[in-house]
């Protein structure tokens, strides 16, 4: 952590995917820094190439008013990366110093990024080229190394419970197996999440490869039971225990899920109609967990967060990630945060949970 000249103007921008509780996090280090501590704030429109592009405005502080529940970001985002940036002709170009030069120019003492884990990584990068950099934890994923919880995690939550809530009364209807896909890049917090609060009778997440064998016994278990429906939650990382195995063996990395081909909700419901003889329906929630205004816990741990980074940047402290630790904010350094991703632990209580419960997480009956 650097501990060195009085921050007297930030830039602040929001990068990677969009998220509940964005404009609740602007607000807070907004209407701190200007309002509290005298900081000047610049909001820089559409991430890292905003910044690049000096495309930003010095920001009052009525600017951050009425934003608190209003979903998105005020700032707009992308996934652009300083190191690797898509020039219009279709080349990619590291933009690293002319992002350094923008920050100069617009006389910033300090960068604040708001992003997943991506965001981590480009931050520390320009951290290393000599900016002063202070991020906070947002993704619906919560796969943050460093902090216990990610803002925008809660809201997704309850939008995915929501929808396995709704999805029980037409399932029971027609005597269907639900196959229900969430988000969560390559981490299975959301479905783990989600799956208890709505009492799905199956998780996948892919930290634990599934059998299709094993999830078609167990709802066949329940049919036997006299249960006339079955409910079964899917992250969009999930890969079949044989795919995996397979790749293992290899040697090779599982793909990145690509939007274009077939995606586990649809594969999953084929295996579990072709194996239990069930009609099977499937419905990917999609970008309807990350819309929306947030929950009140989000509201609340972006207003942690964003106020707590404020309080470090009028100490003069940069280069570390505002993590939330249990009920206080506290930072943690860029280093020991970016590159690493928080994923499930196969052992998480919560898992034993749905275990405790009957619900089959794929990997044992
Ligand atoms: O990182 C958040 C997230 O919503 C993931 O859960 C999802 O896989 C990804 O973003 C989708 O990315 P994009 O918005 O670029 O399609």
């Amino acid at each position: 952590m650097a501990n060195k000249r009085k921050i007297r103007r930030i830039g602040i921008l929001t990068a990677g995917g969009d998220s509940p509780g964005l404009n609740a996090a602007i607000r807070a280090v907004g209407k701190a820094c200007v309002g509290e501590y005298g900081i000047e704030v610049m909001g820089i429109y559409d991430g890292f190439r905003g910044l690049i592009d000096k495309h930003a405005r010095l920001m009052a502080l009525d600017d951050f008013s009425g934003i608190l529940t209003v979903g998105g970001t005020i700032l707009g985002t992308g996934r652009d990366k300083p190191e690797k940036m898509r020039m219009p002709d279709g080349t990619v170009r590291d933009m690293t110093a002319d992002a350094l030069r923008s920050y100069e120019e617009m006389g910033l003492h300090c960068l604040v990024c708001l992003g997943g884990g991506g965001t981590q990584r480009n931050a520390l990068h320009l951290m290393q080229a000599g900016m002063d950099v202070v991020t906070l934890p947002k993704t619906i994923d919560n796969d943050i190394h460093g902090t216990d919880v990610s803002f925008g995690f809660d809201t997704a939550v309850s939008i995915a419970t929501e929808a396995i809530d709704r999805l029980h009364s037409t399932a029971e209807s027609h005597q269907r197996i639900m196959v229900l896909e969430l988000m969560g890049n390559q981490t299975g917090w959301i479905t783990l999440a989600a799956g208890v609060a709505g009492g799905a009778d199956v998780i996948l997440i892919p930290e634990l490869q599934y059998d299709p064998a094993i999830v078609a016994e167990s709802i066949l278990c329940r049919s036997r039971r006299g249960k006339r429906f079955s409910i079964v939650a899917v992250a969009e990382g999930v890969f079949p225990a044989a795919e995996a195995a397979e790749a293992k063996r290899a040697g090779t990395e599982l793909p990145k899920r690509d939007r274009r081909t077939e995606g586990p909700g649809s594969i999953v419901a084929r295996e579990l109609a072709q194996m239990t003889g069930i009609e099977t329906r499937e419905t990917v929630l999609g970008y309807v967990q990350r819309g929306g205004t947030p929950t009140a816990r989000d509201r609340i741990l972006a207003t942690a967060v964003g106020t707590r980074c404020a309080e470090l940047l009028a100490r003069g402290k940069t280069g570390f990630l505002v993590a939330c630790k249990g009920d206080e904010c506290r930072p943690v350094p860029l280093e020991e945060v970016a590159g690493k991703r928080n994923l499930v632990p196969v052992d998480h209580p919560l898992i034993e949970s749905a275990r405790a419960v009957g619900i089959c997480m794929g990997d044992e009956l």
